[in-house]
């Protein structure tokens, strides 16, 4: 029943898409080759989930099984903020702080990175849409490049977010993440695969979590109960063990 109201809606969005065409054959037209292919592709993926839910984790898995980009919305910013642009100075302001930049300086850079050729055949996106309103627009941008997304929602306990958050360790040079409680490194403090020393992201501290939490709460719920009215929210148990995540998640992107 709900996969249903998942397909009708998907279909819903497609005829809005394309306009005229019936929506079952609008989406094999918009479907490219290797989307209809022996191995199942998948155009757009979002991730949703609270901060630490694992949607960077899963989404280096999706890249690496299904070779479409990455779009982080947090890796975007800080790479601003890492270069000390304008942009990357004002938005460090309300990561540190614990709460989202505003859309003003947020939907420009992803507007900009979504319009690369790497993007032409479908993208993951990581933390974008966080809002009400970037959900609206997102769909209204998917919907100019005929691109109907798959929302998949990540779901935590809070309690154990404390711990993914508290426990995440960066490589400041590759971006590898580890975990001290569930994913160490190799050998303590050093990245696997570069050795160099790993850092705590500023925004992992416990009091911005709490404000991290807060902020998803509030703005981000009402953005999730918007997918899940229309029938389109997949909502993946991201308790277990990554693989086991990784597997749901795929299973039930084919069954789509
Ligand atoms: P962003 O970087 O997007 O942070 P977030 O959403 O808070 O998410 P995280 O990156 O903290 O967690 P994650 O879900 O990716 O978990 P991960 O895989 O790393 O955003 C940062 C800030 O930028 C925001 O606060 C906001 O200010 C701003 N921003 C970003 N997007 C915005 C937008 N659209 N609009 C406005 N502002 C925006 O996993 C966490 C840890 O757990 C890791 O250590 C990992 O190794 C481990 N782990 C993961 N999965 C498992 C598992 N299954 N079992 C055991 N360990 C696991």
């Amino acid at each position: 029943m709900q996969r249903e109201s998942r397909k009708v809606s998907r279909r819903r969005f497609l005829k809005e898409a394309t306009g005229a065409v019936g929506a079952a054959s609008a989406l094999t037209i918009l479907k490219p080759r290797w989307v209809r292919g022996a191995e199942k592709e998948f155009g757009v993926v979002v991730l949703l989930g609270p901060p630490g839910a694992g949607k960077s984790e899963q989404s280096r898995r999706l890249t690496a099984r299904h070779s479409i980009p990455i779009i982080s919305t947090g890796d975007l910013l800080r790479d601003q903020v890492r270069r000390g642009t304008q942009l990357g100075l004002q938005a460090d302001t309300y990561m540190k702080a614990g709460q989202l930049v505003p859309d003003s300086l947020m939907n420009p850079i992803l507007e900009d990175r979504l319009s690369q050729p790497d993007c032409a055949r479908g993208f993951i996106l990581d933390g974008y849409p966080r809002t009400l309103a970037q959900a609206e627009s997102l769909d209204a941008l998917l919907k100019r490049k005929g691109l109907p997304p798959h929302i998949i929602l990540l779901e935590v306990p809070t309690e154990r977010l404390f711990k993914l958050l508290t426990g995440r360790r960066i490589c400041p040079r590759c971006n590898r993440s580890y975990n001290i409680y569930f994913q160490p490194p190799q050998k303590e403090n050093l990245c696997d695969a570069d050795g160099t020393t790993l850092v705590q992201r500023p925004d992992d501290k416990e009091e911005v979590i709490r404000r991290r939490l807060d902020t998803y709460q509030r703005e981000t719920q009402p953005a999730i109960e918007y997918y899940a009215r229309q029938g389109r929210l997949v909502r993946v148990n991201g308790d277990q063990p990554p693989e086991k995540v990784a597997g749901e998640i795929e299973s039930k992107l084919a069954s789509q």
